[in-house]
């Protein structure tokens, strides 16, 4: 049995002490009940949370975000807010970003340790489909809604964009479904069949939606089902 400061010291990137500074201050909770006994000695299907966020052992940690506008999808940048300053320094050592958005798009953003989860996310020969909410400038026109759907030329790229999934809400409010992950895509598309895009906000990643409590800069720690949903 895994004592629990070790447990919170290796599921978050709290050090051994602070994660006893941590326990003792009562920020965790075992099954919860809130635990200040750092060496506790935890069952093996113990749920721990440390500020109310579970706590997943062998130590890789899996976050979504909404992001808001005017963040970036960086982990440093030194004139803007980065994504990973939204987060508590104890969950945010070593994070990486699983496919970025432009500091003006809003929504799902996922932060994992896994570089092998990550990879299966943004990798060009894994088909995980992502889905945005698209507002336009200008009425989508039919033609316009098959060169999506079919693909379309980008500018300086000399490979059209694979056939995207189109769901028109309003003549100015489209989902876009993209399984590939090229630079300012939806922006790019949309300006290719003489549109513009003036807001843009990703709701779902493969089977992973924006939990709609989240208001912008919120997180939640995935469930085991989101992470196992990607494979
Ligand atoms: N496509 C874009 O143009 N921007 C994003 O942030 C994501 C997809």
């Amino acid at each position: 049995m895994v004592r629990l400061d070790q447990f919170i010291a290796t599921s978050t990137a709290l050090s051994r002490k602070d994660a006893k500074r941590a326990i003792s201050s009562g920020r965790v909770q075992v099954d919860g009940n809130v635990c200040k006994t750092p060496n506790t000695k935890l069952p093996p299907e113990a749920e721990v949370t440390l500020d109310g966020q579970a706590c997943t052992l062998p130590g890789e940690r899996y976050l979504m975000l909404n992001k808001p506008a005017g963040v970036v999808s960086a982990t440093r940048d030194s004139d803007h807010p980065t994504a990973l300053d939204l987060l508590p320094r104890e969950l945010s050592g070593n994070l990486h970003i699983a496919g970025r958005l432009d500091a003006d798009t809003t929504g799902l953003l996922l932060l994992t340790t896994d570089g092998q989860w990550s990879h299966r996310i943004t990798s060009p020969r894994v088909d995980c489909p992502k889905t945005y909410l698209v507002t336009l400038s200008d009425d989508l026109s039919e033609p316009a809604v098959r060169e999506l759907q079919q693909g379309v030329s980008l500018r300086n790229d000399p490979q059209p964009t694979r056939p995207a999934g189109v769901r028109v809400l309003e003549p100015r409010l489209i989902e876009l479904t993209l399984s590939e992950g090229r630079y300012h895509q939806v922006k790019r598309m949309l300006a290719a069949v003489g549109n513009h895009v003036e807001a843009l906000h990703r709701l779902r990643i493969g089977a992973i939606t924006l939990d709609s409590e989240l208001e912008p800069g919120q997180f939640r720690a995935l469930t085991p089902e989101e992470i196992g949903s990607v494979d």
